[in-house]
Formats: structure tokens, sequence, C-alpha cells
């Protein structure tokens, strides 16, 4: 037997080292630098233990590549297929990141449960009855969805050779452990490792894996960085847990766009699928409230109207708040000072505090005017009426400049009934006659007139 190698990693961001240092230099983490033994046996396929025989790849041409065009493996959730980019291609590793909780295990079971195709769901986080209860909840009887609860690659491998599985989930990374490495699970060179045997598995059997990662407190996937450039695709599950919608991202995709966006309602019984985004974000009171506001956002690929709530009151104390929820609390204090200097709103000495519903936080800057008219109308107490909607942004001079996409967001405001959207006048409009109408802007004091006035 090799003589015992080991190595010293960094167990915040992966890097190497030959001897113990304190500090990481590369992520200047302290004390995250551990001994990790790396002994390797000669690397051998997934498959040694079933069956020693090796396949070797040869070089093709690309035009020899036969290409079957265009299979992928339908998932039956069509928000997991629209940020796939059209379903699973086969022999993709997806990896799966998200908060603990989020419903991570949640949104795969229910898949796994769904699909007509022979799945396995392999759990070392649950038990099988934990599992069952889950399942129960979700949809009471699948045929072809078989769970297994199991940590160690070897044996996790034995048995896709018996079930010979179409997909294969892993809940959650982090869990396994292979024999080739002696660490601890869940340590660097035990991920490394056992992703590499996943994607072993996956590239020669044509078998797409889902994996299920961890993600640290500062909100990216545990492990080592490579463990993000070793697979296909990565998706981030994302959400408030106090609110009951998700949203899922695309943060890498070797097969599809990675603009795409899926949303879901977290129910009694699993996820739903959210197909029409817009209805839900916004709150239907007819009262017409001081301080709230609808902009047309676009994230990702997809329209979605949203809601801004602002309330502007006389500071108690010395120095004013500026709270915001879902917003970027800069952003707020640059809009608030435009508003000060700009048009002329005395705004230094109230509180402000900004909400965006839903529990959904919005970096796109085309929200900026139905920002500041949320907090104009909090702060004259006179709402907004009733399907007025915007769609600009705001730049330093008190400028109202034009955002992309704007035929989508006047679009998507039409086709929810809204009956005004201001955007800025330097927009181009391509949309031939829009039902709905359209204000185009310059300046604040326009906006201001034409709302309160
Ligand atoms: P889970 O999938 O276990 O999260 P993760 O794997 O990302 O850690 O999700 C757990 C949460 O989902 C839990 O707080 C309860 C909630 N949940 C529901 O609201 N409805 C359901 O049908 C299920 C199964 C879970
Ligand atoms: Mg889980």
């Amino acid at each position: 037997m090799a003589k015992t190698k080991t190595t010293f990693f960094c167990q915040n961001c992966g890097a190497q080292y030959a001897k113990w240092v304190g500090q990481c230099s590369a992520c200047k983490e302290w004390n995250t630098v551990v001994e990790e033994v790396v002994q390797k046996p000669e690397k051998s396929s997934w498959k040694t233990i079933a069956s020693p025989k090796k396949r070797m790849a040869k070089p093709l041409r690309v035009h020899e590549i036969s290409s079957d065009k265009e299979i992928r493996l339908n998932t039956f959730d069509l928000e997991f297929n629209r940020v796939l980019g059209g379903g699973l291609v086969p022999g993709a590793l997806v990896l799966l990141g998200g908060e603990p909780g989020v419903g991570k295990s949640t949104l795969l079971l229910q898949i796994a449960l769904k699909l007509p195709y022979r799945t396995l769901y392999v759990s070392g986080e649950e038990s099988q009855k934990q599992i069952k209860m889950r399942a129960d909840r979700i949809h009471p009887n699948s045929d072809t969805c078989y769970i297994l609860t199991e940590t160690k690659t070897q044996n996790i491998f034995q048995q896709i050779e018996a079930t010979e599985p179409d997909i294969v989930v892993i809940d959650s990374i982090q869990t396994l452990h292979s024999d080739y490495i002696e660490s601890a699970a869940g340590s660097i060179s035990q991920i490394r490792e056992c992703t590499a045997e996943l994607i072993k598995f996956a590239k020669e059997t044509n078998t797409p894996v889902i994996l299920i990662g961890h993600i640290t407190k500062d909100g990216s996937i545990a492990g080592p960085k490579i463990l993000e450039h070793m697979v296909d695709t990565v998706l981030q599950f994302e959400g408030d847990r106090n609110y009951v919608y998700r949203i899922l991202r695309s943060l890498k995709n070797r097969f599809g766009s990675t603009a795409e966006l899926g949303i879901y309602e977290m129910q009694g019984g699993g996820l739903r699928q959210v197909n029409n985004p817009s209805e839900i974000l916004i709150s239907k009171n007819d009262e017409g409230l001081s301080g709230t506001a609808i902009a047309s956002t676009v994230e990702g690929m997809r329209p979605l109207m949203i809601e801004i709530q602002a309330l502007v009151s006389t500071a108690v104390y010395g120095t004013p708040q500026r709270s915001t929820t879902g917003y970027n609390a800069k952003r707020l204090n640059m809009l608030l000072a435009v508003l000060e200097k700009r048009a002329g709103f005395k705004l230094g000495a109230k509180d402000v505090f900004l909400n965006i519903t839903g529990g959904i936080s919005v970096d796109d800057p085309a929200i900026d005017l139905a920002v500041i008219a949320a907090i104009l109308s909090s702060n004259e107490d006179i709402a907004i009426a009733k399907g007025v909607c915007f769609a600009a942004e705001i730049g330093l001079a008190g400028e109202i400049r034009p955002v992309q996409r704007i035929d989508q967001r006047i679009s998507e405001a039409e086709k929810l009934g809204f009956t005004t959207i201001y955007v800025s006048k330097n927009n181009k409009i391509g949309l031939k006659n829009p039902k709905i109408a359209i204000e185009l802007v310059s300046r604040i004091e326009d906006v201001v007139s034409g709302l309160f006035e």
C-alpha cells in the first residue's frame, strides 16, 4: 500500500497548503486549515466493485459525434424545466444549493415522485420513514421512485447497478463519503472525490445526477469552489423562510441560459409552481392606500409586477432611520438625496421604511421610479390611482432614464389590466397600439404633477 499522503485544506475556500497555517492566505479566514488524508489507490472507474472492465474514450471529429438532437428529459415541472433550459440533459450533473429549510429536499423529492422514469433518490440526511412521511404529503403514490438511505458512494453505486435508474438524486453531497479517501464526510477532499466519482458515473452511463449542496453562512455553496466548476449546472434555491415564495435561479448552465427563473409557492402539500407570479406579488387592496406603488420589473427573462411599500414619518430620534426589505439600502439613500436636492422634497429629517412585498428582493434599477412614487405618496399621504405602474431608472441629476426590455414590461402591465404606465421619454417603444396609456416623463416633477395634482 502506498504511503499515506496528507495535505492541508482550507475548509472555507478549498485552498490547498503543504503545511499548516493559521490564516488561509486565499480567503483570509482564521483557523480553517485542516489536515486531510489524500491517500489515493489507483483511480478507478465507479464500477470497479461490480465489473472491472474499463472503457476508454476515443477522440472523434465534431461531425462524427452523434448528437441525437435535443434529447432532454422532461422533469414534468415547468419551472424546473425552464431553469434548466428545457429539461435535464442526459449525463449532466446538476448542483442545487440553498439555505437550510428553504425546500431543496422537498423540491427534488417532489420532482422524483412525479417522474414517470425510474428514479433513485439517495438520502444521507433523513431515514426512509421520514422521507415516506414527506412523500405522502406531496404525492401519495409513485411506482417508479426508489428511496435509498446510504452515504457510502461504493454502496450507492452497487444499488445503482441493481436498480438501473434513469435519474439519480443525491441529498446531499456533504453527507457522502468514499472509501478512497480517509477524511470525514463533508470535508473538502471527500466532497471533491465523491463528486468526481459521480461525474464519472454520469458521463459513462448518460444518466443525469442531481446533487443537493449545503451553503455556507456567506451564501456560497459549501465545499471547494471547484465543485461548482466540476458540475454542469449550478442552481440556487432562495427565498425568505418566513414567506411562501421561493425562487429557483441558475448560476451556471452549460446547456442553457442563466437568465431564467423559476418561482414556487411552499404549501402544505409541497411546492406549487407559480406560472403567473405577478398576480401573487401584488396585494389585492382596493381601498387605495397611500405609500404603495407598482413597478414593472424583469427578473431574468421574466417580467414581473411587484408592489413597493414605503412609509415616511417624522423621525422621533435625532438621526432619521432608513430601513429596507428586499431593496438595496444604499440605493434608497441615493434616491432620497436626489428627491431632496433635485425635486425639493425635505426628507432629511424623516424616517423612511421601504418594503418589497412577497419577501423577494429586487435589484433591477427600473424600479427606482416606483420607489420614488411610493415614498412621495406616503409623504404626501395621497394614494396613487389604481391601475398606475412604473418602469424607469432615476439618475443622479434627477433625470428619468430609459430601461431595457421596455416593451416586455409594458405588455406585462397591460396583460394584468393596468391602465397607465410611466416610462422615460428616452425609451424607444416598439409596441403597436398598446391599450395601456404610456406616460412619457423626463423629470421627477412631471411624475409628481401627473400623480398628485
Ligand atoms: P426541506 O425540503 O426539508 O428543506 P431543505 O432540504 O432545503 O433543508 O424543507 C423544509 C421546509 O419546508 C420545512 O420548514 C417545512 C416546509 N414544507 C412545507 O411547508 N410543506 C411541505 O409539504 C413540505 C414537505 C415541507
Ligand atoms: Mg434537506
